[in-house]
């Protein structure tokens, strides 16, 4: 979603903030823009709509020269994607220059009063009455204005403020949307992101809600809203935190496809007990007693992040005996949940900062539970707020379809029921098999991998039609859920995932020879009764694509399309499926030529609810 990055140095602004942009542009946007103080004195800026290059060939034939400067790339919320939406958006004097991320949600009364008092708004944003307020609080103290004017703001904000006055001066401040400064030597930097600063600083300090910061080249100096000094520690990223580019990838999303692999293996290292048949997880941070008096669990997510929680949902009935459900982070604080003293509430996140996610977990903390995250983004917001959980270490996921971090997710959660089911009634010997597996996923998922040219001419066979339906049982039920997501998100076709079951409850209306259906019957148990759904499929005409083990003949008589995964547990098995549907969603969408990693409308961390 929105990005923001500022500068302030004694060399030129514009290479870090455009830099910072590129950085910030796998999150998603629809245009970008920057504002530097001009060693004339006076703000320049510049705005384009469309990607951070044609914003970037703006300022090679007209450069912003100067020290300090902001930049911003927009996902359009409140008015279209267009240059006077772009911000940075400025006072009526043009004195003061802000980017803004979050929502303004009393941006109406706001801007009434404004223009009562004689203001003209220029967009048709929400993040326009900021520039204005602060300039109606402003005499001489940047600081003291950009309070009273957050002081107003209803709803949630990451700031970023450039005062014509001020030079050298860069005011930030974070209310629900994330702020980090990078520190630097003679330069300091604010990002949105983290990604947005490391080209310049592995030095960060992450603001919380309700922190300002005033940043010179110099220093960086942190107090409340409320003017209160705080001290915030300085974090190290480490650096395979800090991604590195395509490689000999075409697309971010395949590069990270094909290092499932390596990063699942990062996430299970050091995380087994072999011999104890069990999963050491530090970051939990909770006794033998407390895991031991977890009688419920609720899973919050969004997205893949949800479905990565559905399976979850499965181990922690199946291993861990627990009773465990899934809510949509969207509507966990709106159905007011049944909390009890003992739930343990695991919100899922990639990035960390999903608004819905992180709105979730505030509630349950609120309630009283045990919140444990499970999150890739080291610092992260909702990370850092539960204080405890489980760190993916799956390496920065850039493209927006998640890939990785989903299978990352998975593994997490069968390691999380496995710690919590050996401290039940789960055997050593059942114990020893789980890590057995685990162990083996990265040796498994490379031969799914393998199938990768098969799985390539299937997606060209099927590239014409515009409407799929993907089926599973079980474990797999969710990983039908995922693929279809993959499928839609990246290539822009019709896909439903729907429990194998369902599909004669309803959908089944829809089935013809143009709409495919992939089955997922390498589930087991269930399997022969996935045979029967796919023999309602081919009733109906549809084509179908199998996703079965390997030598398993009994796919055979439905369908020559088949897809071989290895035999595995049902444990493992969403696993090295849902990579297949991964590869078959991503030569899919390569074969309609789609812009891959940042799909149309999407954003790759969502930070508004
Ligand atoms: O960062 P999060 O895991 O909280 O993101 C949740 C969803 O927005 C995310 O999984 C989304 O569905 C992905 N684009 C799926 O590929």
């Amino acid at each position: 979603m929105c990005g923001i990055v500022g500068y302030t140095g004694c060399s030129s602004a514009q290479s870090p903030l455009l830099e910072g942009l590129k950085r910030l542009e796998y999150r998603g946007y629809d245009s970008a823009g920057m504002s530097v103080l001009g060693k004339d004195g006076i703000l320049h800026t510049l705005k384009a709509v469309g990607k951070v290059r044609k914003l970037e060939e703006l300022a090679s034939q007209t450069p912003l020269e100067g020290a300090c400067g902001i930049a911003h790339t927009r996902w359009a919320t409140h008015g279209a994607p267009s240059e006077k939406n772009a911000h940075p958006h400025l006072d009526g004097a043009s004195r003061i220059a802000v980017v803004h991320n979050g929502i303004i949600e009393n941006y109406r009364d706001l801007r009434a009063e404004l223009e009562a008092e004689g203001e003209t708004f220029r967009s048709d944003t929400d993040s326009e009455v900021l520039p204005r307020l602060i300039a109606k609080y402003y005499s001489d103290d940047p600081v003291r204005a950009v309070e009273e004017a957050l002081q107003r703001v209803r709803g949630t904000f990451g700031v970023c403020v450039l005062f014509q006055d001020h030079p050298g001066l860069l005011i930030a401040a974070r209310s629900g949307s994330p702020v980090i400064l990078g520190i630097g030597k003679g330069f300091n930097m604010v990002a949105s992101d983290v990604c947005a600063l490391l080209a310049n600083s592995r030095d960060v300090i992450y603001l919380n809600d309700g922190d300002l910061a005033v940043v010179t080249p110099e220093d960086a100096e942190i107090r409340t809203l409320a003017n209160v000094p705080v001290n915030r520690e300085i974090s190290r990223i480490p650096k395979e935190e800090t991604g590195s580019g395509k490689g000999k990838y075409e697309h971010f999303m395949l590069k990270e496809i094909f290092e499932q692999p390596e990063s699942i293996g990062n996430t299970i290292r050091g995380r087994i007990i072999p011999e104890d048949g069990n999963a050491k997880l530090s970051g939990l941070n909770l006794s033998p007693r407390e895991l031991a008096e977890i009688s419920r669990i609720v899973i919050a997510g969004c997205g893949s992040s949800l479905h990565s929680g559905l399976i979850g949902e499965y181990y922690f009935e199946e291993i861990a005996g627990i009773p465990a459900e899934v809510e949509q982070a969207a509507e966990f604080r709106y159905r007011n949940p049944i909390i009890e003293p003992n739930t343990l509430v695991i919100p899922i996140s990639q990035s960390g900062e999903t608004a819905d996610t992180l709105a979730a977990t505030r509630e349950a903390m609120q309630k009283g539970a045990t919140v444990a995250a499970i999150s890739n983004v080291v610092g992260s917001t909702i990370a850092r707020e539960c204080g405890r959980g489980i760190y993916l270490h799956a390496g920065p996921e850039i493209s927006v379809a998640s890939t990785k971090a989903f299978t990352c997710q998975v593994t997490a959660l069968w390691l999380l029921a496995l710690r919590l089911g050996r401290n039940r009634r789960l055997s050593n010997e059942l114990g020893r098999q789980s890590c057995a597996e685990l162990q083996r996923l990265p040796e498994l998922i490379q031969r799914v991998l393998n199938q990768y040219d098969h799985v390539a001419a299937l997606a060209k066979k099927f590239s014409g039609m515009n409407d799929f339906f993907f089926i599973g049982r079980g474990f797999l039920y969710p990983v039908a859920l995922e693929g279809a997501l993959k499928l839609k998100e990246v290539s822009y076709v019709h896909a439903e995932g729907y429990h194998a079951a369902e599909l004669k409850h309803g959908p089944i209306s829809l089935l013809g020879e143009n709409v495919p259906v992939i089955a997922l019957a390498n589930c087991i148990p269930g399997q022969e009764k996935l045979l029967g759904n796919m023999q309602e499929c081919r009733a109906r005409k549809s084509p179908v694509i199998a996703v079965a083990t390997e030598g398993d003949p009994s796919v055979e008589a439905f369908t020559e399309d088949i897809i071989r995964v290895p035999e595995t547990s049902r444990y493992a098995a969403p696993l090295v499926t849902v990579v297949a549907l991964q590869m078959f969603a991503y030569c899919f969408a390569g074969e309609r030529g789609c812009e891959i990693d940042q799909p149309r409308n999407l954003a790759k961390s969502v930070t508004v609810e």
